[in-house]
């Protein structure tokens, strides 16, 4: 059986999701895809062989051939599409985050308990990212000893114009967020947000350093730069007790000419996560078919979003926030 998917939103995301879903996932075939824009909905249905395009996003997620939903439009929309998913009974993929606040994101917790079953995976891709599970694999065989720090870098070349300083703590430290809990097993219980100098290229706190005590008693530092101007640059450094675990900055090629050792670094984040981007949108697949889910659920959404919520308050005091969450029973008790 082929699963039937719809995108909604096909900027930058949409479109990457819609390319790897025409060409690199068994089990699966595009139908419907909507974007505010029918234009460009139509322009990416015609280039992945999608059989509908249209702007009405709630049109792709009641279109009877839909079996399941993938959401890439701006952060603000995800909670209530992520709903009507849930309502329409169908599985969805969101990127992320699952909202802009803990509040929203907690409405969608309460639509899956609601439903008595888990239907949303949240598109923190770096769950399914080599580097990354190779790295908990390592940690979870005790071969180094527990992990006392996670050292952790977030570049990129430059910020979309959108972007504020509290955009930068929810979109793009997320991701360090949802991958340093995955890695460590372990909850983030407090986070302070140091302002560092500010780049002459930025129009807001650019960059800043994010420190947060997990339940454990480590530290995880995240230095978040989003105007570094030089590429797109993703590190990770696990200090344990008996020795440190890291991956590269890059999958790409080594060149050694001239007096020089080079590597280039991708523009951004496409080229360096699309091994993890099609192992999740794969492993999506296999999990709607099985029935057992992946990768980040819903209530690891809400949680990113609990702890976000309290660094965009450390922002504004620079004082140490504890991070808290009522448990919600049910699903996720
Ligand atoms: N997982 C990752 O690594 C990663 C990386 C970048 C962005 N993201 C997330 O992906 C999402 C999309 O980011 P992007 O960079 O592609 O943004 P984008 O601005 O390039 O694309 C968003 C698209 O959504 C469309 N849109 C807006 N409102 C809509 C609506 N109501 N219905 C349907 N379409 C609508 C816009 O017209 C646009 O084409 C964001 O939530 C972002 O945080 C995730």
């Amino acid at each position: 059986m082929s699963i039937g998917v719809g995108i909604i939103g096909t900027g930058i995301m949409g479109a990457d999701h819609a390319r790897i879903f025409a060409g690199q996932i068994a089990g699966a075939h595009l139908v419907a895809i909507s974007d505010a824009d029918e234009a460009r909905a139509g322009a990416v249905a015609r280039e992945t062989g999608a059989a509908r395009a249209t702007s009405d996003a709630l049109a792709v997620i009641n279109d009877p051939a839909v079996d399941a939903v993938l959401i890439a439009s701006p952060d603000a929309t995800h909670a209530d599409f992520a709903i009507a998913c849930i309502k329409a009974g169908k599985p969805v993929l969101c990127e992320k985050p699952l909202a802009p606040t803990a509040a929203e994101g907690l409405r969608v917790i309460e639509a899956e308990v609601a439903a008595g079953r888990r239907l949303v995976q949240l598109g923190y891709m770096r769950r399914f990212d080599p580097g990354y599970v190779e790295m908990k694999g390592l940690l979870d065989s005790g071969r180094y000893g527990e992990a006392l720090a996670f050292h952790c870098v977030h570049r990129n070349a430059s910020a979309p114009a959108h972007f504020d300083s509290a955009a930068a703590i929810v979109s793009s430290c997320g991701h360090e967020v949802d991958v340093s809990r995955f890695v460590l097993s372990a909850e983030l219980a407090s986070v302070q947000v140091l302002k560092a100098k500010r780049s002459r290229h930025a129009t807001f706190d650019d960059p800043m350093l994010v420190v947060f005590e997990t339940d454990k008693g480590q530290l995880v530092d995240v230095e978040l730069f989003i105007n570094a101007q030089y590429g797109y640059d993703v590190k990770g450094e696990l200090v344990c007790e008996t020795g440190t675990i890291s991956f590269g900055p890059t999958l790409n090629t080594d060149i050694r000419a001239n007096g020089v050792h080079a590597t280039s670094l991708a523009p951004d984040w496409r080229p360096r996560f699309a091994a993890a981007y099609r192992i999740q949108n794969q492993a999506w697949i296999r999990s709607i078919a099985s029935g057992v889910p992946v990768g980040s659920s819903a209530w690891d959404g809400y949680v990113a979003t609990t702890v976000t919520d309290a660094g965009v308050k450390s922002l504004k005091t620079g004082e140490t926030v504890a991070i808290g969450y009522e448990k919600r029973p049910g699903l996720y008790s």
